[in-house]
């Protein structure tokens, strides 16, 4: 099996470096309750395993990213992790990093760069999200016709592409559901309420619209407000299915104005740093796709008790 390290570069971290002791991470930003809960976790695992975590808040830019692995590299340290903003243009610095024999760990979204690039990459199966939350509204639906409007996440992340191609899979064979309006909202719920605002304002007031379908829950939460500002009920005037399993939108079901929404765990460093340290530790290579769990919650699963359950994970 081909590793990442050189064999000298492996042996160069010797017995006393068989763990990382100093890792970089770039963030992307603060844009949902999701990303803050991925940033508290990441910090907490690094501290419980003693590890120097050089933390780097891109705000949503990828040259900010690019800039923070280059400085990482130049600090030396062992490991990086990247949450990568979309999914093109990461080949030169990867490269950078491959080049200065420094294991890349990709965190919750996907690159197009070879594989060879990167150690590995923590993330779940997001077609599959958003297959999940097609064939929800497949079943709620029953038949009956239902024009759909989609808030889209970032414009070019991964997953915006395939929860949104997950989405039309889990639609695919039900003629009576079709996606009237697709719109970035960014994944945040300033863009999710404005973007949301403007499908109501095209779809007669919001009365031709049968289904929202958000990439995202912080989204959905901005588009129930606006809902409920144009007068109708979300939750039943309007369907709501959404992507995060975050505290607030099990607030929102537990009120009746949200329906589903698919779980994405924030723990992505977990399973990150053990990857990193069994290989720091003998070479032992990961899989280079390690997949997360994903579950669907309606208003059947006890949504306040979910909240309640969250409310304090740092979302
Ligand atoms: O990459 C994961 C997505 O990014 C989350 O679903 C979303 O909330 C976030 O900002």
């Amino acid at each position: 099996m081909k590793h990442l390290l050189t064999t000298a570069a492996f042996v160069a971290f010797g017995a006393s470096a068989a763990m990382a002791q100093t890792v970089g991470f770039s963030q992307i930003g603060s844009e949902s309750g999701w990303r803050a809960a991925e940033t508290t976790l990441t910090k907490q695992q690094a501290e419980e395993r003693g590890i120097d975590l050089k933390f780097s808040d891109a705000q949503q830019k990828q040259e900010n990213q690019i800039a923070a692995i280059r400085s990482f590299i130049a600090q030396g340290v062992d490991a990086i992790l990247l949450a990568p903003v979309v999914a093109t243009g990461w080949d030169s610095v990867l490269e950078e990093a491959k080049e200065a024999e420094i294991p890349v760990v990709l965190l919750d979204r996907q690159v197009d760069s070879d594989k060879s690039l990167y150690l590995t990459a923590v993330g779940s199966d997001l077609v599959h999200e958003g297959e999940v939350a097609g064939k929800w509204l497949v079943d709620a639906v029953a038949g009956e016709e239902c024009r759909v409007v989609e808030l889209q996440g970032t414009t070019g992340s991964s997953p915006a592409i395939d929860r949104k191609t997950g989405f039309e899979q889990g639609i695919a064979g039900a003629d009576n559901i079709e996606i009237v309006r697709s719109q970035t909202g960014d994944f945040t719920r300033a863009q999710g309420k404005e973007v949301m605002e403007s499908f109501l304002q095209a779809e007669n007031g919001g009365k031709d619209i049968c289904a929202l379908y958000a990439h995202n829950d912080d989204m959905a939460v901005g588009a129930i407000q606006a809902i409920k500002e144009a007068g109708l009920k979300p939750g039943e005037d309007i369907l709501i299915v959404s992507i995060d399993a975050v505290p607030d939108i099990f607030l929102a079901m537990a009120a009746g104005e949200a329906n589903a929404t698919v779980e994405l765990t924030p723990n992505m460093a977990g399973p990150a740093f053990d990857a990193l340290d069994a290989y720091m530790k003998d070479g032992t290579e990961p899989a280079k796709f390690i997949q997360t769990e994903s579950k669907l919650y309606t208003q059947d699963d006890d949504p306040q008790g979910e909240y309640e359950r969250r409310k304090d994970l740092g979302y």
